[in-house]
């Protein structure tokens, strides 16, 4: 079949209404997406819709309006609350569900005693319908599945040699469907959010119920009040899922998670702090931005070729709700939300006691970094290799690897060597740990880090405890732990950082100078005050 793609003139107007009261199927515009066209009283017409579409015969369809006039005979009654929502939503993107007459064939409301009704606001349509005279069934123009015709080029590359003329006309302003509310509950229930967001259809109907589907996959096997709600939806080829968290968590995610054909489906603030490809949706502080552009955005995705998306979800206020309602369906409900991880540095002089307070932690299933094993780990690494032996030559190799005692007797040599590590390793070893933290997936990270104020690793954390105890104890733990002799243990004891660095750059301070028992209850302590009341 050959589809006419019809500029917007009068003529093309009654062409396109001839060709419906011909029992012809034309896409036609809309404020919210392209819908395809059928006259609603003929049944034969109504199957061509469903043939193009590819669509399930028991989701049934929409019937649009030009006038009140064209109301009345479709449905058997008309609340009060609905007149007044068509009093106030319409013309525009608002559908009501009411009891059907006989005059609606069951291809249409899909064997169902009620019917979508829907007056547009879009002139093309307005002019289109009064044309041909007849209340017109429409569902969204794309193959069914695929994401919602937002342009006329959307709907000719769904269904070009499908259907008999596409209405030519410019992109859809509202750019997402319109809101469902049947009246055949009492309360009256939101089934699909649209442009005509909850808090407006709250001040008419303050008792409006929210159908659970909107924002949760409907259970297998059980009956939806809107059929279709039940079928996958707007999908993209790329697996979708989607992120909940803050422009911060989400750049945060996206950049650790970067790799070979991801894309991030982001918000325009999220631009500067991705580090991947995009395709961007909208403002994160405006709704209306993210509704005109989700869809031509999930079609990107494919024409772009991209594997794998992580979404960032939208908040649910104003037409929020129908932006996450579209985007969890084409993510087929995979959600992630990315708690913002609270990172906790310990640290102190050495000999202190860490260990054991790292052990109480994990008690409260937390994430122990432990810079020393991940410097041991990062030295084994290429990368780490070829810095240092570029730095200090490759005397400091045992067998193709860092040897870490060589490594320190030429690096502690001088000031200058000093400074030469610190600006070669240092770097390496902070990415690595700070790698660790941002995939990490507990809520809670303790790094223990003996250098955690020189490596600069102090500004990733939220707190710092420092655990400080006097230098005799710690001479003696040094001693019997490391099985070294009191002059070593001096020696070592001379070089660490006076306690007055610790306490003074530190939010928690643990003095272990009693017993065992003593310093378990007042790490507990600490611990539970950082975890109830995150510190403050
Ligand atoms: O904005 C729109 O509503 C677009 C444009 C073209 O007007 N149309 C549209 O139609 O989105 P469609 O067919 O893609 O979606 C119609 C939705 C489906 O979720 C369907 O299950 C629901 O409306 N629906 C239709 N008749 C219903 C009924 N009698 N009871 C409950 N839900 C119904
Ligand atoms: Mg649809």
């Amino acid at each position: 079949m050959k589809t006419l793609k019809l500029e917007i003139t009068k003529e093309n107007i009654s062409l396109a209404a001839r060709i419906i009261n011909e029992s012809g199927v034309v896409a036609m515009p809309t404020e919210t997406v392209y819908g395809l066209a059928a006259s609603a009283l003929d049944e034969s017409a109504v199957k061509k819709v469903f043939e193009a579409k590819g669509r399930p015969q028991d989701n049934p369809l929409i019937v649009h309006i030009s006038d009140m006039d064209m109301l009345y005979p479709l449905i058997s009654c008309l609340p009060d609350k609905a007149k007044l929502c068509a009093e106030k939503f319409w013309p525009g993107p608002f559908t009501m569900v009411l009891p059907k007459t006989d005059l609606i064939p069951s291809s249409v409301s899909a064997g169902l005693d009620t019917v979508a009704v829907r007056m547009p606001s879009n002139e093309v349509a307005r002019d289109f319908i009064r044309a041909c005279n007849l209340p017109i069934a429409a569902p969204s123009a794309n193959i069914s599945g695929l994401p919602s015709p937002t342009t006329a080029e959307h709907v000719v590359r769904d269904m070009d040699g499908k259907i008999d003329a596409v209405l030519m006309a410019g992109d859809c302003e509202v750019g997402l469907e319109s809101t469902v509310v049947t009246f055949t509950t009492n309360p009256p229930k939101l089934l699909r959010p649209g442009g005509v967001t909850a808090e407006q259809l709250r001040e008419i109907l303050p008792d409006l119920e929210i159908d659970k589907a909107v924002l949760e996959s409907a259970e297998a096997g059980k009956p939806v009040a809107s059929p279709g709600m039940k079928y996958k939806h707007y999908s993209p080829s790329c697996d979708v899922t989607m992120l909940i968290g803050s422009s911060e968590e989400y750049t945060k995610y996206l950049n650790s998670h970067n790799e070979d054909g991801l894309c991030a489906l982001c918000f325009e603030e999220d631009i500067e702090n991705l580090d991947c490809p995009y395709v961007c949706y909208g403002k994160m502080s405006d709704g209306k931005t993210q509704a005109a552009e989700l869809f031509e955005a999930l079609r990107l995705l494919d024409d772009k070729g991209f594997r794998k998306c992580f979404a960032h979800a939208p908040n649910l206020s104003g037409v929020g709700l129908a932006v996450y309602n579209r985007l969890i369906r084409a993510a087929a409900f995979k959600v992630k939300e990315l708690k913002s991880k609270v990172v906790i540095g310990l640290t102190g002089p050495t000999g202190s006691g860490k260990t054991t307070l790292c052990d109480i932690a994990k008690k409260y299933d937390f994430e122990i970094i432990n810079a020393d094993l991940v410097v041991r780990e990062v030295y084994k690494k290429d990368l780490a290799i070829k810095t240092l032996c570029d730095a200090f030559g490759e005397e400091i190799l045992s067998g193709g690897q860092i040897d870490r005692k060589k490594l320190a007797a030429l690096a502690f040599q001088s000031k200058e060597s000093t400074d030469l590590l610190n600006n070669t390793a240092l770097p390496i070893i902070c990415d690595e740990i700070k790698d660790i933290i941002s995939r990490s997936e507990r809520d809670y990270i303790l790094l223990d880090a003996p250098t955690l104020f020189e490596s600069g690793l102090d500004k990733n954390c939220d707190f710092i405890i420092s655990v400080i105890s006097n230098e005799e104890i710690r001479k003696s733990r040094i001693m019997a732990r490391d099985n070294m002799s009191e002059d070593d243990a001096n020696m070592r004891l001379a070089a660490s950082k006076s306690d007055e660095f610790f306490i003074s750059r530190s939010t928690h301070i643990i003095f272990n100078n009693g017993s065992k028992k003593e310093f378990e209850n007042e790490a507990n302590s600490v611990i539970l005050n950082i975890i109830n009341n995150k510190g403050e």
